[in-house]
């Protein structure tokens, strides 16, 4: 049962897509208190567990901290961190009564779950405008189910998004693009798509290419296709600040930008220098900025990321004038004014400053609305314009779109990436913990930078992590300008990651078939154990196993010279080892704790009792697998249900997509 409550005057972030009734009086848990802004609060018992909140830090089970949803673009994914690039409102408490809440409310949110005092949840935030949804459910997972049923069908990727890709702020040159591709293919570690970041464009304008670099650029992106690689290009969202430069012209001229208070166009510093942001509120900008993904789809390309959308801001001249004034000030010895700690402490913020954000304004339904009261929609709303743009330019086509902020109701028009994380043993766990709670709020398509994006990687690090990332539905190495270089093929023994991203494609019927299960039924791709285990203590407190789809049980390695790991089986299972000559190791192993053994260059993954799943010859590219091939894997006499269509067009509910397999 799910209750809808209004409070104030809330903004339509039309998060939700079912038409539901309001309701009367006050919820069925908690107490509401509107004194000061609004305030949610619940007493939590000992073993309550609390899920949710997507993209947030921590653990699985999100009790114990506090956590903020307030956009924000900060590389440091330290423990501490309450705030990353998106803002998720969606938690369920699970225990002693089971419950969901959903908290429509763009502006920042604050969730403390059991930080200030352990047996408290306090839902929080400045203004009473709000709308708030309760979720009465038997479990956790049918609460989540709940929720997805009325949010709308997740994001659905095109086939060749399943593969592997390869990402590098850095890569400039054709050049450059082509010793990535040739890298892969001449080591024959497989590969579908090298992403193109910011230096492809001129002077990091959007929609723009490097007059030089790509005089012909619809040619390259059929020289990369013929080699089955596909280029997805970023988009930020700054318009860079030129005259001449019709993006910036037509948007100024149309007043699609978002405003001062004084009716100028707000500007702020990001890669390009000075922009301005496109107002994707403004349903009207939104589809001028959409279109303008034509004059990439038109020369050949099929997908792309959208960045810096927070939106992310360097800094504003306003910032800047004030600290030339303090500047001044603390020259000219004025130093009882200005003490020096106080410029070190300006200028560490003139990055993504409140201030900042609550300086300009977006216009919705004839309104305009200060853009801090709604900073968590901008996100969603640029990879809206994306998304409504691609039904125009082909309807029938699905499109690769993933971005880095996002709101629930994005989900529909695409996946995230979570961002810039680190090359450390912790982030392959960080990610791990991200996925499921991720998927509960509609976010399906999703993956981290694997290797990690700033620091410098390593051999083994990176092994480990794609061995995670085999199972992340967007399955991504991307790294910062100056690490070192992290491309699979740049490390020695080659053949190990060959191997590894070789188990990716043996396993991709499987995987692709699971992801559109999922997104069809509003399901989960990525599970806690407690999902599928409701009654076992132990599975409820499992923060580094996953279950995927129906039918497996991931247990990734994520510590430093770990030659195995420790792993929980709720029910006896076979456990499945990918070795590194292309045989596949098996074992049934009873219910209970395992140590079990994994070298590097293996991926290992578990069964569940009585069940099997389809896996393939390694083929170099998802266009190259071969069907024929297919076999089961698992235990003898189980069925498996294979989802398989075209992964191009959007003909979901055709019969014929799906059929059922017995491993006999
Ligand atoms: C941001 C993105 C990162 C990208 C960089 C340059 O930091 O998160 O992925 O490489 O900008 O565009």
């Amino acid at each position: 049962m799910i209750q809808k409550f209004k409070y104030g005057h809330p903004f339509e972030t039309e998060a939700v897509t079912a038409d539901l009734p309001l309701s009367e009086g006050t919820p069925s848990v908690g107490e509401i208190s509107l004194t000061e802004g609004f305030r949610f609060r619940c007493r939590l018992e000992k073993n309550d567990i609390a899920y949710g909140l997507g993209e947030a830090n921590r653990g699985i089970n999100k009790r114990g901290y506090c956590y903020i949803s307030d956009a924000a673009d900060d590389p440091e994914h330290t423990e501490d961190k309450r705030s990353l690039y998106a803002a998720h409102n969606f938690l369920v408490i699970a225990g002693s009564k089971n419950f969901g809440l959903f908290v429509d409310y763009p502006a920042k949110l604050t969730f403390d779950i059991g930080y200030t005092r352990s047996d408290m949840l306090t839902v929080s935030c400045g203004e009473a405008d709000l709308y708030l949804y309760v979720i009465d459910g038997e479990s956790p997972y049918d609460i989540v189910r709940q929720f997805r049923k009325i949010i709308g069908r997740s994001y659905i990727p095109p086939k060749f998004a399943f593969g592997f890709g390869q990402s590098r702020w850095g890569y400039k040159t054709k050049d450059d693009f082509r010793k990535a591709a040739d890298g892969y293919r001449e080591n024959h570690i497989p590969l579908d798509m090298v992403y193109m970041d910011i230096d492809y464009m001129q002077d990091y304008k959007d929609f723009t290419l490097n007059e030089e670099n790509f005089p012909d650029f619809p040619d390259f992106v059929k020289e990369m296709k013929a080699k089955d690689i596909r280029l997805v290009p970023i988009i930020d969202a700054g318009v860079k600040i030129e005259k001449g430069y019709p993006v910036y012209e037509e948007g100024v001229a149309n007043g699609y930008f978002c405003k001062r208070e004084d009716g100028s166009d707000f500007v702020a510093a990001v890669w390009p220098g000075y922009t301005h942001f496109p107002d994707v509120i403004n349903p009207e900008a939104r589809r001028w900025f959409g279109d303008y993904y034509r004059t990439l789809t038109e020369q050949g390309i099929e997908g792309f990321w959208n960045d810096m959308n927070e939106p992310s801001i360097f800094y504003t001249p306003e910032g800047l004038e004030k600290l030339t004034e303090l500047m001044r000030k603390f020259v000219d010895g004025k130093t009882d004014e200005v003490p020096p700690f106080y410029i070190k402490y300006v200028i560490m913020n003139l990055a993504n400053n409140p201030k900042d954000y609550a300086s300009f304004y977006h216009q919705a339904g004839g309104q305009k609305i200060r853009h801090d009261k709604i900073h968590n929609l901008f996100g969603y709303n640029m990879t809206r314009a994306a998304g409504e743009a691609f039904e125009r330019i082909a309807p029938e086509k699905r499109f690769l779109m993933f971005s880095r902020s996002s709101y629930i109701g994005m989900h529909r028009y695409g996946g995230i990436w979570t961002g810039d994380n680190k090359s450390w043993w912790s982030h392959i766990l960080l990610n791990l913990k991200m996925m499921p709670s991720l998927n509960m709020c509609g976010f399906l398509y999703t993956g981290a930078d694997l290797g990690g994006f700033g620091a410098d990687t390593t051999r083994d690090l990176l092994l480990r992590w794609l061995a995670l990332g085999v199972f992340t539905p967007l399955m991504r190495n991307h790294a910062a300008l100056g690490t070192r270089e992290q491309e699979c093929y740049q490390f020695e023994g080659p053949k190990d990651f060959r191997h590894i991203i070789e188990v990716r494609y043996r396993l991709l019927p499987y995987l692709y078939s699971e992801y559109m299960k999922a997104a069809l039924s509003d399901d989960l791709y990525f599970k806690p154990l407690a999902f599928e285990y409701p009654g076992d203590d132990m599975a409820a407190q499992v923060e580094d196993q996953l279950m995927l789809g129906s039918e497996i049980m991931i247990a990734p390695v994520y510590t430093q010279n770990a030659r195995g790991r420790y792993v929980y089986l709720p029910e006896e299972m076979m456990f499945v080892k990918f070795m590194p000559d292309g045989t596949v190791y098996r074992k049934e192993l009873p219910a209970g704790h395992h140590y079990v053994e994994i070298e590097l260059n293996e991926v290992p993954l578990f069964i569940r009792s009585g069940k099997c799943i389809p896996v393939v010859d390694a083929a170099e590219s998802v266009e190259r697998i071969d069907m024929g091939t297919l076999q089961l894997l698992g235990y003898k006499d189980a069925e498996y249900l294979l989802y398989e269509d075209d992964g191009v067009h959007k003909d979901y509910e055709n019969p014929a997509n799906r059929k059922l397999l017995t491993n006999s």
